[in-house]
């Protein structure tokens, strides 16, 4: 049986129609379309399918679709404005924190949380905080370097996490 599951993504409101086990993940990505959210294991592992849900920093994959009436959610697809790239994204282009990309979705919807919660992270609080992303390419050095340039760029434009 299939039941109806409504929320906004990105701000719009959308609905679907979700068997009582889908994830969240699967929701958004084959039934609402958008694929920037990735799935990286089958463990609730590497953080790859990281996305907001009331504000907060999920794993998609952990939670299901039927959790997530009345919610509100962002993905990666939801942070820009206007196609101008959301600081922390430019500061992962900027810093070389992505090598094929597959994690940085999840990282930077982590980085965003952590921001909204400690607008100045040091490298121990980053590394800490990105425990549960993992990245298979560019080891963590540049990541960490984005997140701290992310975070400085929010604070000097006064930009929201989200
Ligand atoms: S796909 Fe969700 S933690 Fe890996
Ligand atoms: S950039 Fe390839 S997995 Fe992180």
């Amino acid at each position: 049986m299939q039941t109806k599951v409504s929320c906004t993504l990105n701000g719009e409101d959308v609905s679907a129609d979700v068997d009582s086990r889908t994830l969240l993940v699967d929701m958004i990505r084959e039934q609402l379309s958008l694929t920037g959210t990735h799935v990286g294991c089958d463990t609730s592992q590497c953080g790859a399918c990281v996305v907001h849900v009331n504000g907060r920093s999920v794993k998609s994959c952990s939670m299901l679709a039927l959790q997530a009436e009345g919610a509100e959610i962002i993905t990666i697809e939801g942070v820009d404005s206007n196609g101008d790239l959301h600081p922390m994204q430019a500061a992962f282009r900027e810093h070389h924190g992505l090598q094929c990309g597959f994690c940085t979705p999840g990282m930077i919807m982590s980085a965003l949380d952590l921001v909204q919660q400690n607008p100045d992270p040091d490298d121990k609080e980053i590394r800490e905080w990105l425990e549960g992303n993992l990245c298979r390419c560019t080891g963590y050095q540049n990541i960490v370097q984005a997140v701290k340039a992310g975070a400085k760029s929010m604070r000097a434009g006064g930009k929201e996490a989200e």
